[in-house]
């Protein structure tokens, strides 16, 4: 079967003084008919890397190949066969939602007519009104709407659900699960790890323009050992090791959080007593304690060695 993407050995480089390596050696393969997320802060190359996919940028070295498809001899069917949703969409405002969509749609030989495109996202009492009045969300949905137009077999989407409130966060998955389910494939870039896990059939971690880790959410949580975090916080923390907790039974790794500390742990049940009486031992008084499942973010500190949200290369 031919991949929806394949790229190979992908580099770019910014100039500059000194030059930015903002990809530095990209291999991936998504499967037709599945949902890629392309996961990490900011910074590490995302935008780049899907750009180079969408032939809106040139590699410095490697390939991206879409659809079996080569940018360099068949750029103009590969147009005709995918969807782009950019970062940052500039609409024109003036227009109306129908007139914009009518608009994209005048680019593709074939695809949606436009009302069908209107009707995905759910914007058919707006199909009249200019997109300077339309809401961060629904001006999102337009943007998804544009790329739909067409009926591309292949979505590439930067950022989809960025700055937008929950309602429309859920309205853009439920937009993206069913064009998944209509066996459309997914390109997409997020740093937010809950819509990663939730979208995703595969995902590839992404930090300072290289892969960390690639694989099903489910199995790089599972290759953690440690499929539980313990979240507390103590009085007097300031006083401890920053690595008070890691002798405990079943503890594999303890990291801060701002003010509290974690454990990822394989079995909570033998990890929490034996936390609680070292905090009673050493006369600590506990101020919080919560269990959850590891996520996908916890994925990414244990590969990258901080958090997401840790200073350099964190999201901001
Ligand atoms: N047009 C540009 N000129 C110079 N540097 C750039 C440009 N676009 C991106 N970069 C740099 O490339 C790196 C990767 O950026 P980007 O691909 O946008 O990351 P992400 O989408 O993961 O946040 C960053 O260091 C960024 O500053
Ligand atoms: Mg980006």
């Amino acid at each position: 079967m031919t991949y929806a993407i394949e790229c190979r050995g992908l580099t770019r480089t910014w100039p500059g003084n000194p030059p930015v390596e903002a990809v530095r050696g990209i291999d991936l393969v998504v499967e037709q008919g599945t949902c890629f997320g392309v996961l990490g802060p900011n910074g590490a190359g995302k935008t780049t890397t899907i750009e180079i996919c969408e032939g809106l940028l040139a590699a410095t070295s490697g390939e991206a190949r879409i659809l079996g498809l080569s940018w360099n001899s068949d750029a103009d069917r590969i147009r005709q066969q995918i969807g782009i949703s950019l970062q940052e969409t500039r609409l024109s405002e003036k227009l109306t939602v129908l007139e914009t969509l009518t608009l994209f749609r005048s680019f593709y030989h074939a695809g949606l007519d436009p009302w069908q495109a209107i009707d995905k996202v759910s914007l058919r009492e707006k199909a009249h009104a200019r997109i300077k009045t339309l809401s961060g969300g629904q001006k999102q949905r337009v943007a998804v709407a544009t790329a739909l137009v067409g009926n591309p077999r292949l979505l590439f989407l930067d950022e989809p659900t960025t700055g937008l409130d929950p309602q429309s966060r859920r309205d853009l998955w439920r937009i993206i699960t069913e064009f998944r389910q209509a066996g459309g494939t997914v390109l997409l870039t997020t740093h937010y790890m809950d819509e990663a896990e939730r979208l995703c059939d595969r995902v590839a971690i992404f930090d300072r323009g290289q892969i960390l880790a690639i694989d099903t959410p489910k199995r790089l949580i599972a290759a953690l050992g440690a499929e539980h975090v313990i979240v507390f916080a103590v009085s007097g923390d300031q006083n401890l090791p920053e690595d008070f907790g890691s002798g405990l039974p079943g503890v594999i790794g303890v990291r801060r959080e701002s003010e509290h500390r974690c454990l990822s742990v394989r079995e909570p049940h033998v990890a929490i007593p034996a936390l609680l009486s070292l905090i009673t031992q050493q006369g600590l008084q506990l101020t919080s304690l919560t269990t959850r499942q590891a996520t996908l973010e916890d994925v990414f500190v244990h590969y990258a060695g901080r958090g997401l949200n840790d200073g350099e290369g964190g999201v901001r």
